[in-house]
């Protein structure tokens, strides 16, 4: 009995710990958000498109940008250089220091913090700031790496107008004046010279915030956010004030609560973590007497997690726990219940993404396919894997700070890559189709075990009539012609990307390279990978292979690799191996003492073809 009375007390001094916290927090937030939208003045450059400029701004929809742009855009095919063009973006405050939105990037070669400020994001932010959100050091940063991109926003200022709340981060170039952007934008000096005091228009650089029109041409008022007007309105004292009240509150709910369960029996809760047995998996959250009540998926109340318990293991999804980014999630570590964990934070709108995600990883486990401890549904959409320490493949292959892999590693990463896709294509109830296969979607741990990632995007394999044809997802570079044209989906979809991911093996380029002889022109690696395939000499292939593997690799197993790549990536889907054939022709492979035969990847039915010609 003792006992139970010291843990609940323990228990209570860790919530009064923690709303203190909380209420210290409260008081200390520099920043307070009146709107959540701000506009980035983007100056464009030669050869821009909106689809590369959308990337920089976490692929904001193009037509998004039009219909903010309706007299500056007549064509949205062709953007004129030199003009500014405003991209609309999520303007909050973050981690409670700054009013602005934090993009990713991913460094590219001959990058540097002050060329993705100045030339990349059109001086929207500066190589200063940049550094501050960083923890890579400025000429330390890996290519590969995922940097943060802060850019700064306003929401206006009551005490100048209320008419105003949706404002334009406008970064000054020299030919600009305050009377120039007085004009320009119809709004009397004044009051620009209010809303951003000090400020010399005339600088050249610098930032000014300047009232902004919404997609229907009008000005948005400024509303107030009564939540932070009252608590940013009061005194520190008296905040502090109501927050001792609240703690005294709480403790006498508590001891109530306490009083009353006391004499309960206490119930021993399961492991919060799904095991690994079906019958786990297959209570419906709404028979176990829980709340929520996802369509379609059959998971156990156990595996769903609190918000609390996540922002807490992550100090609030601070930047420093950021492991990851893809396109749909921010992807932070945390330690949960003694587990090392991996958490993808979604937003709301990726819902479709989400629930997709949780149905097949709820329903599907494999050695080779990353493993999920639980989700949970509250503020955003979270996914909580277990973590798998050593990053992605894309890392491994491109990031100077990684050690090269040696051949036998690559074969392996290969074969694990491929027996969970075989998996997935042919042995789980329902068949499933990944979609999004890519070096970022495979992880590895610390053995190089592979495990495949990211099912953001699997849908239901329809086995035996083409699938009706879909909105077009998946990375470009990756995607098989009948998909790209027709939105035609079928396992061999993956067989595709799987194969361009061979290729990626082999040469550490990325999928879609520069031509040699042009630095604009892109092609695929696939088409490089045939064109020196197709060539006699066989040193066309040995020029593609990656430079840092040095002469520590078997020329003829790169050689059958590069063939079943090949194969992979055939333009006809029904000549493509299937997956389980991969698997085959792997396992031959990386046991180097077998036989390799360039037919024995084939699986029967494309031999057949093959054969009959179709
Ligand atoms: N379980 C995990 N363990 C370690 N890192 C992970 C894990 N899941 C994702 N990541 C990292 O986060 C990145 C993005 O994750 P992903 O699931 O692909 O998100 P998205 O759906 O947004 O593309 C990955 O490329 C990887 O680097
Ligand atoms: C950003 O500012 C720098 C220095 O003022 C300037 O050289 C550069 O051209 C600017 N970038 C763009 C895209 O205007
Ligand atoms: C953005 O705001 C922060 C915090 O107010 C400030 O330190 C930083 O210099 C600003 N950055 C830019 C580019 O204006
Ligand atoms: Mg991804």
């Amino acid at each position: 009995m003792s006992t139970l009375i010291i843990s609940q007390l323990i228990k209570l001094g860790f919530a009064i710990t923690i709303l203190l916290y909380l209420c210290s927090k409260t008081v200390e937030s520099k920043c307070k958000s009146d709107c959540n939208l701000g506009l980035a003045s983007y100056y464009v450059q030669r050869g821009e498109t909106l689809e590369l400029i959308s990337g920089y701004f976490n692929n904001v929809n193009v037509t998004d940008i039009v219909s903010y742009n309706r007299d500056r855009i007549p064509n949205k095919d062709s953007l004129e250089a030199g003009t500014r063009i405003n991209i609309p973006f999520p303007c909050g405050c973050v981690n409670d220091t700054f009013l602005g939105h934090v993009f990713s990037y991913a460094f590219r070669k001959g990058d540097t913090y002050e060329s993705v400020a100045q030339f990349n994001y059109t001086n929207l932010t500066t190589f200063g700031w940049i550094q501050e959100v960083n923890s890579f050091l400025p000429d330390n940063v890996p290519v590969g790496a995922i940097i943060n991109v802060p850019v700064n926003c306003s929401c206006g200022n009551s005490s100048v107008s209320m008419d105003y709340g949706l404002f334009i981060t406008y970064p000054l170039r020299a030919q600009d004046s305050l009377s120039s952007i007085s004009k320009q934008f119809g709004l009397n000096e004044s009051l620009l010279q209010e809303y951003n005091p000090g400020a010399n228009f005339s600088a050249g650089d610098g930032i000014v915030y300047i009232p902004g029109k919404d997609e229907s041409g009008n000005y948005l008022p400024l509303v107030l956010r009564t939540y932070f007007v009252f608590v940013a309105g009061l005194a520190g004292g008296v905040i502090i004030g109501i927050c001792i009240a609240a703690v005294i509150i709480i403790i006498i709910l508590s001891v109530w609560v306490y009083l009353r369960c006391i004499k309960r029996k206490k119930v021993n809760k399961a492991s919060l973590l799904p095991e690994k047995s079906e019958n786990q998996l297959s209570g419906s959250i709404g028979e176990a007497g829980g709340s929520t009540n996802i369509p379609g998926v059959n998971i156990d109340k156990s595996v769903e997690f609190s918000y609390e318990e996540l922002a807490k293991s992550t100090d609030n999804f601070n930047f420093s726990f950021k492991i990851g980014q893809g396109g749909y999630g921010t992807v932070y570590f945390a330690e949960l219940r003694g587990e090392k964990a991996a958490i993808k934070k979604m937003d709301i709108q990726a819902s479709k993404e989400f629930f997709a995600e949780l149905k097949v990883l709820t329903h599907v486990h494999h050695l080779n396919l990353v493993r999920l401890l639980g989700y949970c549904v509250e503020d955003s959409l979270f996914l909580v894997y277990e973590y798998v320490e050593n990053g992605n493949l894309s890392q491994h292959l491109r990031s100077s700070g990684r050690d090269p892999l040696q051949w036998s590693t690559r074969v392996q990463i290969a074969l694990d890559t491929a027996r969970g896709l075989e998996y997935i294509h042919e042995h789980t109830v329902p068949l499933y189709i990944h979609r999004d296969i890519k070096p970022a979607n495979i992880l590895i741990n610390n053995n190089f075990q592979a495990k495949v990632a990211d099912f953001g995007l699997a849908k239901l394999s329809d086995v035996g009539n083409g699938t009706l044809p879909t909105r077009l997802v998946g990375t470009f570079g990756y995607m098989p012609p009948e998909y790209a044209q027709f939105g035609e989906v079928t396992p061999k979809v993956d067989v595709f990307a799987f194969g361009v991911v061979l290729y990626e093996l082999i040469s550490a380029k990325e999928a879609v390279v520069k031509q040699s002889n042009s630095a604009v022109e892109l092609t695929s690696l696939a088409d490089l990978f045939e064109d020196a395939l197709s060539k006699p000499d066989p040193n066309e292939i040995t020029k593609l292979i990656d430079p840092r593997l040095g002469d520590d690799y078997p020329l003829e197993s790169v050689r059958q690799v590069a063939e079943l790549a090949k194969a992979c990536t055939h333009d006809n889907p029904h000549l493509r191996p299937s997956m389980k054939s991969v698997v085959v022709a792997l396992t031959t492979l990386s046991s180097a003492t077998g036989n390799w035969d360039i037919d024995s990847f084939y699986g029967n039915d494309a031999l057949l073809n093959r054969v009959s010609g179709r």
